[in-house]
């Protein structure tokens, strides 16, 4: 699609300029070529002649920025001190006080403008008509719940401990919040899916802006430099994680700036690109918009942008057969060696539910129809391709255990040339004859039978699987309560590798030996995806059952990272302790169970023109069903 292509390098271009005008302001200092690489790489904001610890600033600012011709972004400081008043007035809140205060204190400009005032226990707009701030829903503002659990209260706390503030506004939630770990990695960073849960607690609490200001900044990642050896990824790439840091500038011995610094997978672990980042962006800006009614943010041109540009790097043309996203292993929550690489689950069902976000999110002009002629098209070749080849349940196991090989012919049952002996005998006895479930991966002559739990809950939630495909999922993780939760929801996969197929697969990886980390532990965290799943088929008491169990432990084991054990009865090897994702997992499970009619802003619902087009291309008496005459290629991207 070349004018799509020109349009969205002028954008970039745009973006870039609004970067480098915020920071040519007098306040931040200009995009600097010949800083050192991890600035250059980084956005960049500046205090000046006196060390950061005295004075602190602000440029959040960010609404409207490309139109009417106005002023693109605006810097307006703010010393600490005022800060420092504003605190002192907080002594007496209540802890939700205190953090909504902080929030406002750090968005709001000392004179008041612009700042969200604390009144009565809610949060009450400023006077600043250029900030766009929703109001916050009556029902979710910030407020202790009475006979809120002990447990609760102590993770809110936790929450909004672990948020992190750039040029004084809060963007993000650092992984882990461990005064104790002395080795932290990267788990001081603020990962973009580790985000999404804090990020819809916080919406669910009708707490806005750290939403809003985490969309705009990473936006602004997105088209950063990124290169690992010479090598650029595409443009559209979110990063993995980013960290705030606040480095001394150049030539000003007594100045600092503080700079965005992101990893797009240049300095992780395996050198991963992170696929997932993207999508979940997509999702969690659809997200902060259902939440809050605020709409403005995803109209916003460089927004616009921004999806499409995540949309173009997934559609692109490339060598595949598949509709499915063909990826590397390690580029989505198991970022690491798993056996993984080629269509993991996760990534596909992410792919499906950001494709719906965005569907709903896209405005509707002559420049993007090409783009959302591909979106459909991609979404209805996608949604068939894993609801017909990666289900599996007793009958379709036995259908696999019968085929027939070697099959030439565009008629083929067995597409995929899978060897009836690839069944593991482990699933043989597993397999329930009421359930069912998607199989990890698949790829020509292989399918990855583990049982993959953030695929198979985030294609409920997005409906990339059928009604009935999610109900049996659901059955199956009620069957098999004691492998998938025992005594810490959820096992991330089912069952663990072992042994030689350990050795291979992982490279003998220490950190994923059989029954823990990737390779079979339970994460927490997974307890809010678990949970949108449950409330959207109506079946609440799983999740609730499953929060029971994840309440005994959590607070008690410090909120770790991930449970080891067949029946997930350690604390993990390696796990991380105040792992912020599953205090925030544990916090939306508890939001939602208690109102489930707030499920529906993370849920999509089935789309009747994507089901009557898999109705025809599974009606036998179509004669365009043949050589998938159905889907015909309509568009370029
Ligand atoms: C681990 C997890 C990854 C997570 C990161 C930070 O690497 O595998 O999914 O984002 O920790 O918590």
């Amino acid at each position: 699609m070349a004018t799509g292509i020109s349009e969205m390098s002028f954008h970039a271009t745009t973006r870039l300029y609004a970067q480098h005008f915020c920071t040519a302001s007098p306040f931040i200092s200009p995009l600097r070529k010949n800083a050192k690489a991890n600035q250059r790489r980084s956005l960049h904001a500046r205090s000046w002649g006196i060390s950061e610890k005295t004075h602190n600033f602000q440029n959040i600012n960010l609404s409207q920025p490309f139109q009417s011709g106005k002023k693109f972004t605006e810097c307006h400081c703010q010393l600490a001190s005022d800060i420092a008043n504003l605190s002192h007035d907080e002594a007496n809140s209540t802890w939700v006080q205190d953090a909504v205060n902080k929030v406002s204190q750090v968005l709001g400009s000392t004179n008041g403008k612009g700042a969200i005032e604390f009144e009565n226990g809610s949060a009450k707009h400023g006077e600043d008509p250029t900030l766009v701030m929703p109001e916050p829903a009556k029902d979710l503002q910030p407020k202790k719940t009475r006979g809120s659990s002990l447990v609760e209260d102590e993770a809110w706390r936790l929450l909004v401990e672990s948020m992190v503030y750039y040029c004084g506004g809060p963007v993000g939630t650092i992984a882990a919040n461990d005064p104790l770990d002395s080795n932290k990695l990267n788990y001081d960073q603020v990962f973009i899916r580790d985000f999404i849960p804090s990020g819809i607690a916080f919406l669910l609490k009708g707490e806005y802006e750290i939403v809003r200001n985490f969309i705009l900044h990473t936006l602004q990642l997105q088209s950063w430099e990124k290169t690992m050896d010479c090598h650029s990824p595409g443009q559209g790439l979110m990063p993995a994680s980013f960290k705030v840091r606040t480095v001394p500038l150049d030539g000003d011995e007594n100045a600092t700036e503080e700079v965005l610094d992101p990893d797009f997978g240049e300095a992780a672990i395996g050198r991963v690109a992170p696929v997932d980042s993207g999508l979940w962006w997509i999702i969690l800006l659809r997200a902060y918009g259902k939440c809050s009614g605020d709409l403005s943010v995803q109209e916003r041109i460089d927004v616009q942008t921004g999806i499409k540009m995540i949309l173009k790097l997934c559609l692109a043309d490339g060598f595949d057969m598949f509709p499915t996203l063909l990826v590397t292993d390690g580029s989505c929550m198991i970022d690491r060696r798993m056996g993984i690489h080629g269509h993991p689950l996760e990534i596909q069902a992410l792919f499906y539910s950001a494709l719906m976000c965005a569907r709903e999110m896209l405005a509707p002009e002559d420049g993007s129809a090409d783009l959302i002629r591909a979106l459909n098209n991609r979404l209805i070749a996608l949604s068939f391709h894993i609801r017909e080849y990666y289900w599996v349940d007793m009958k379709k196991l036995n259908e696999i255990y019968r085929y027939k090989t070697e099959e030439y012919s565009y008629d083929a049952v067995n597409k995929f040339n899978i060897y009836p002996d690839q069944i593991p005998p482990w699933l043989v006895e597993w397999m329930p004859s009421k359930g069912g479930f998607l199989i990890g991966n698949l790829q020509p002559a292989h399918m990855d039978f583990r049982f993959f739990s953030l695929g198979n809950l985030w294609s409920i939630v997005s409906s990339l699987a059928t009604t009935q495909q999610s109900h049996a999922i659901l059955d199956l993780i009620e069957t098999k309560w004691s492998d998938l939760v025992a005594q810490m929801p959820l096992k991330i996969c089912y069952p663990a590798l072992e042994g030689q197929e350990w050795r291979i697969i992982t490279g003998s990886d220490p950190k994923n030996t059989p029954w823990s980390y990737h390779n079979g532990g339970s994460w927490p965290t997974l307890l809010w995806q678990l949970t949108v799943a449950c409330i959207k088929m109506n079946r609440p008491e799983i999740a609730e059952r499953a929060l029971e169990i994840a309440e005994k432990r959590l607070s008690i084991d410090k909120w770790p990272e991930y449970y080891d054990t067949k029946s997930a009865r350690f604390i993990g090897k390696q796990a991380r302790l105040y792992q912020t994702w599953s205090i925030a997992g544990y916090l939306v499970a508890k939001l939602l169970l208690e109102k489930p009619d707030l499920a529906k802003t993370l849920w999509s619902e089935e789309d009747a023109e994507i089901l009557n087009a898999l109705n025809v291309m599974v009606d036998p008496t179509n004669p365009r069903r043949k050589r998938g005459k159905v889907l015909k290629k309509t568009y370029i991207v």
